[in-house]
């Protein structure tokens, strides 16, 4: 059976690291973005060859701060998408982007070429906030982008980090109201997490302890106007990325570049797939139920039980434990107490 595989595209180059991002980039004033570009489209007709230029229903280029690619480049990207694959004609095409980094001709330029979605890096409106977590733009800088991006009638998005030291849910709901006045339809909220072999990893700061991180994470739920649909992300209905989702959902997509990862369907069989040629690996049905245990689980609408998530599900634990994992049809699904124990929940449910 052949299947539809959604493109995620990296870009792993940021004009500086973050004080609390391990995600894979690295500072680059000038990328060898030519070079990186034929990779890319290298990488585009293999997959393309391979998976018989199947139908594409959405193209994600994330990062690193992807909004920094030239868009001659970007460009070039989005013909070898289209020369390699069979992209669907309402397909989502999302760019991240960081608002230091794009002025409005270039958003432009990168609609024209087919963007459709874009995701900001906003992280606070707090000017003292940016500057202690490293960003390399202001609150007006991000206010401007989100309304030239939303007068140009494409999805908006914009991400935000809660959980800083010394926050309070107090500071946690003033964030909300300000996300509700600009009447965004997507938003991610991330706790901050700090992460080994960052500047803040190797800080002793004072976080908010886990009771405290709590209370922020119901206030959220309270005070937005938009919906969480998982557990950092919130959105009109119909307004959900689509793009994400379907990872969440266990669908089939191929990572393009160097840190993009993949879940690719060959043959009846689905392969653990990573960018720049690094890994393509078969995975049992056990790894590849697993997978989707962790990341449906994540989703207000929970996980399917077809007959392979059955044989590594802990049933008795599931129906012990009402108050935390609840049946609809076929679906299992994490209460909100659940969704406040996620990581050990999931834990008890694989068998
Ligand atoms: C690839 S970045 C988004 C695009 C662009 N690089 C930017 O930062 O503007 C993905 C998002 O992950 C979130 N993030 C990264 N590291 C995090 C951490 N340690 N804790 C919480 N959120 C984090 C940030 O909100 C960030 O916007
Ligand atoms: S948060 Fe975004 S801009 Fe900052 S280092 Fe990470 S990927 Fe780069």
């Amino acid at each position: 059976m052949k299947k539809s595989h959604n493109i995620y595209i990296h870009v792993p180059f940021c004009v500086a690291k973050c004080n609390y991002c391990a995600f894979f980039s690295r500072a680059c004033r000038s990328p060898d973005w030519d070079g990186y570009t034929d990779r890319i489209i290298n990488e585009l007709k293999y997959f393309g060859n391979m998976l018989d230029a199947t139908t594409v229903p959405t193209i994600f280029f994330g990062g690193g701060t992807p909004s920094l690619m030239p868009s001659e480049c970007f460009g070039r990207i989005i013909d070898g998408v289209n020369r390699y694959f069979a992209v669907d004609s309402d397909a989502e095409i999302t760019i991240e982007a960081n608002p230091g980094t794009i002025e409005n001709t270039k958003l432009d330029d990168f609609c024209r070429m087919g963007v459709n979605r874009i995701s900001i890096g906003v992280q606070s409106f707090d000017d003292e906030k940016l500057r202690f977590l490293g960003r390399i733009h202001n609150a007006n800088d991000a206010r401007r982008l989100i309304d030239y991006a939303l007068n140009k009638n494409i999805r908006v998005s914009a991400d935000f980090i809660y959980g800083l030291p010394n926050d309070t849910t107090v500071d946690v709901v003033n964030m909300c109201h300000e996300i509700n006045k600009i009447g965004l339809t997507h938003c991610s909220l991330y706790e901050l997490t700090l992460e080994p072999d960052t500047p803040f990893g190797k800080m002793n700061l004072n976080m908010p302890d886990n009771n405290a991180m709590a209370e922020m994470y119901i206030a959220i739920a309270q005070n937005l106007n938009l919906p969480r649909y998982e557990v950092s992300n919130y959105a009109t209905p119909g307004y959900e990325c689509r793009h994400n989702q379907n990872v969440w959902d266990g669908g089939a997509y191929i990572g393009i570049g160097d840190g993009g990862a993949g879940r690719v369907f060959l043959n009846d069989t689905w392969y653990e797939q990573m960018g720049g040629g690094k890994q393509f690996n078969a995975m049992t049905n056990a790894a590849r139920a697993t997978e989707r245990i962790i990341t449906g689980m994540r989703t207000m609408r929970g996980v399917r039980i077809d007959s392979d998530i059955e044989k590594i599900l802990n049933m008795e634990f599931a129906k012990t434990h009402p108050d935390m994992i609840r049946f609809s049809g076929d679906r299992i699904i994490a209460t909100d107490m659940g969704m406040l124990v996620l990581d050990n929940l999931i834990e008890n449910l694989v068998k």
